[in-house]
């Protein structure tokens, strides 16, 4: 018997109409804020990723994604994330051509080759919004007020924006030298993934989630304390338009993200409800990145969420089970007795022509099977289908909840049907 790869997951029949719904709901959010749908590939170079989310990020640098050579010995590999896909496709086709600021958003299977936990698959699906040629605090602002929105719509409760500012490429190099220098002093104390950060980046240092780091961490300056003043005005209006928004949230000064390419600022939507994997939601501004990729320069912000974690914490949130999201067909179309088919294909043909989703199971003939059928997909109506139905020209619509049943002509039938849509 086969099996799926590690890391991997299905989606059964009567799950998936609870995942339809929160897609559902992130693509209606998209076009109230006016962001456009954009599909692009999930194999493309490998060397646009490990330039798009950097070499000292932890996808690079944990050797988390699939690459490959093709068969015509070209380097590719499976997306990670959808920034740099984002970037490549806006520079490529050269869309500032089309207006400078892009509000685009991408849904879809990214790839990482992590090890599997809770929330944490080697194959998930991202949402993905970005805000390019924007460089003012608002659009940081705008990209979490969708988030915000999307929360109150997919009723999470449980859940906490965490911000910080990561500074710019004129003020980081500083803030990094002190870093660096702090930490070379408490070398010995970093795990092994920190004590090579070190070197790549020592920001990174600063979430890592083991003990022996975070204790180092603690004593560490702070990147917030160190911005110039570019980049304090624009955290400070960030802050000041969520306040007054009355969006919540908490300045976590160490958080600074696992992908090379963020400056400025940087959030996270967690939950309590998902353990270690709490965070759902996730981005930040990243300027240098269209420029990095061979485009212009043209600031930039975004996030992604994750549909595993989303879906997590929804449950977590409602109290209501992925199936209790399961939308039965309304109407079971029984045939009961032989020949009948002729009749039961015109029934389906006028509810479907209606808008009902009705079904039938053709290999049955007795009402008793019909009905086992019926009760086992959730239907909450029969129509009956017999020789006294076709001889009258009439109708059976038995309530399968109530066992009532009454017969009426077709037009009537889907008249009372409409009603209880
Ligand atoms: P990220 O933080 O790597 O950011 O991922 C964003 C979200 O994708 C996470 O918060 C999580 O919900 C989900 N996710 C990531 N890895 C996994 C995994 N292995 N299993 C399940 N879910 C996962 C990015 O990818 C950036 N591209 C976000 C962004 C867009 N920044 C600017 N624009």
């Amino acid at each position: 018997m086969y099996q799926k790869l590690k890391g991997t997951y299905d989606v059964l029949p009567h799950e998936s109409d609870f995942f339809r719904w929160i897609g559902n709901e992130i693509d209606h959010v998209a076009r109230l804020y006016g962001y456009k749908e954009i599909q692009f590939p999930i194999i493309e170079y490998a060397n646009l990723f490990q330039r798009g989310v950097g070499e000292s990020s932890d996808i690079v640098v944990k050797k988390e994604m699939y690459v490959f050579e093709d068969r015509g010995n070209r380097l590719v590999a499976l997306r990670p994330e959808g920034t740099a896909g984002a970037v490549r496709l806006y520079i490529e086709n050269t869309l500032h051509m089309y207006g400078y600021t892009q509000r685009l958003f991408y849904a879809g299977p990214m790839f990482r080759a992590e090890n599997p936990q809770a929330g944490r698959y080697r194959q998930f699906t991202q949402f993905g919004f970005e805000l390019i040629g924007d460089a003012s605090p608002e659009a940081d602002v705008e990209l979490i007020l969708i988030n915000h929105e999307l929360v109150k719509r997919l009723g999470i409760t449980d859940v906490t924006l965490y911000i910080n500012s990561i500074g710019c490429r004129e003020c980081r190099p500083a803030y990094q030298q002190k870093l660096t220098a702090y930490l070379g002093e408490h070398k010995q104390e970093l795990c092994e993934d920190c004590q090579t950060r070190l070197s790549l980046n020592p920001l990174r240092v600063l979430d890592c989630k083991k003990t022996s780091c975070q204790a180092v961490v603690r004593q560490a300056p702070l990147q917030y304390q160190h911005l110039c003043e570019p980049c304090s005005t624009h955290f400070e209006t960030v802050k000041n338009s969520l306040s007054s928004l009355e969006v919540t949230f908490l300045i976590d000064p160490y958080l600074v993200r696992g992908l090379d390419y963020y400056n400025r600022t940087v959030f996270e939507f967690k939950s309590a409800s998902l353990g270690a994997q709490s965070t759902f939601s996730a981005g930040g501004r990243y300027d240098y990145l269209v420029r990095d990729l061979g485009g212009m320069d043209t600031p930039a912000s975004g996030f992604a969420m994750g549909m595993e974690r989303l879906a997590m914490v929804v449950e977590a949130s409602t109290g209501k089970k992925r199936t209790q999201y399961y939308h039965p067909p309304f109407v079971y179309v029984a045939g009961v007795g032989e020949n009948l088919s002729l009749a039961v294909w015109q029934a389906l043909r006028l509810l479907r022509e209606e808008g009902f989703s009705a079904t039938t199971e053709f290999r049955y003939t007795q009402l008793k099977k019909h009905l086992k059928a019926a009760d086992r997909l959730g239907a909450p109506y029969a129509l009956l289908l017999g020789e006294d139905e076709i001889q009258k020209g009439k109708w059976t619509l038995r309530n399968l909840q109530t066992g009532e049943q009454f017969q009426e002509i077709p037009a009537e039938i889907v008249a009372f049907l409409r009603a209880k849509k």
